[in-house]
């Protein structure tokens, strides 16, 4: 119940003509708030990311990410069955190998996980879901790395351009198995280019390539290297991801991709990157996704958990915040559950 003993509400100071603006006319009213509210979410903007290893009846929660599972194609089917049923239409799938070695072959078999994994999708859901693939090799080599390696000066490296080819076929592999879009993560020069000329090589002109194009060395990726096995076991990715501190680089790298032709544009993390997404979107004018990666994730709920936020309410404030930034679509682990709360 209201409190007594208050005032009316209404204007009390000595000129009825102060204060001039008055912002608050328009929030009185949740009827006018909702009317003049410029950014929702909606469930249809979201892509849920799944992780998909070999075996049966496998639902193995990780850790770091609570709610999210490393599953079997099996239970990855139902997975997806029902997040859709509550309005998730669009996936990335990951792949955690039954092997990995010094190359990343089994990425390009074609009884790879992913590729397993998008043909019994397609056969459960037909073209109701959109299955995107993450295109990369550290979940494929052993040494972690997202491709193949050589020696600069004495420290090994990632291979730029024999990392090239070798995209370019995992890529293919996953266009037929049934991937409605590509998405290559693994920042290397030239990438786009090279999954380009593969796929429409291979007959696949109209599938679309979501690049990766700003991804940032950054922190915020812990949890899933837990969730993806895929922890460089050694140095770092700082000579192929960029620096945090850099912006003109972002808009330099998506200018490549676009020039190379990406469909759509990824930046990566998002929460720390708004500013990122923001200029890639006002500058270039195309659709932006945004990874509201692992770390992010875990931060919210590691901090409901201990009751000291409200994971609902905050978990909306950062996906509204994406999307203010200038986002199109986010990415994130918590799509189910938004989605939900949503309805
Ligand atoms: C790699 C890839 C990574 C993520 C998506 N694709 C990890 C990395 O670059 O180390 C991270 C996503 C997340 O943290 O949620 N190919």
């Amino acid at each position: 119940t209201a409190p007594m003993n208050h005032p009316i509400c209404g204007n009390t100071s000595p000129t009825p003509t102060f204060p001039v603006s008055r912002p608050r006319r328009l929030r009185y009213n949740p009827l006018v708030r909702e009317l003049v509210r410029e950014t929702e979410l909606s469930p249809r903007d979201l892509i849920l990311p799944l992780f998909v290893r070999p075996g049966k009846g496998v639902r193995q929660e990780i850790s770091s990410m609570p709610g999210n599972f490393q599953l079997s194609t099996d239970t990855l089917v139902d997975e997806v069955g029902a997040a859709r049923d509550v309005g998730i239409k669009s996936f990335i799938l990951f792949g955690i190998p039954e092997y990995k070695d010094a190359t990343g072959s089994s990425a390009l078999k074609d009884e790879g996980i992913v590729q397993q994994a998008l043909r019994a999708l397609r056969k459960a859901y037909g073209t109701d879901v959109l299955l995107m693939t993450d295109e990369c090799f550290c979940e494929y080599t052993d040494h972690g790395h997202c491709g193949l390696l050589c020696d600069r000066g004495g420290i090994l490296d990632v291979d730029n351009d024999a990392t090239l080819p070798i995209l370019a076929e995992q890529c293919v592999s996953h266009a037929k198995a049934g991937a409605d879009v590509i998405a290559p993560s693994g920042m290397m020069d030239g990438m786009v280019r090279a999954i380009r000329t593969g796929l429409d090589n291979a007959g696949f002109t109209d599938v679309p390539i979501l690049s990766y194009a700003a991804k940032y060395a950054s922190g915020f990726y812990g949890p899933f290297r837990e969730a993806a096995e895929s922890p460089p076991s050694f140095g770092d990715r700082n000579t192929y991801q960029m620096d945090p501190g850099n912006t003109d680089e972002a808009m330099k790298e998506v200018a490549i991709d676009l020039a190379e032709g990406a469909d759509m544009i990824m930046v990566k993390p998002a929460l720390s990157y708004l500013d990122i997404i923001r200029r890639v979107k006002e500058q270039f004018r195309v659709p932006v996704a945004a990874y509201n990666v692992s770390g992010e994730f875990a931060m919210v709920k590691a901090a409901a958990a201990k009751g000291w936020i409200d994971e609902r309410r905050v978990t909306l404030e950062i996906l509204t915040s994406i999307r203010r930034a200038g986002s199109d679509m986010i990415l994130t682990y918590h799509a189910r559950d938004v989605a939900k709360w949503l309805k």
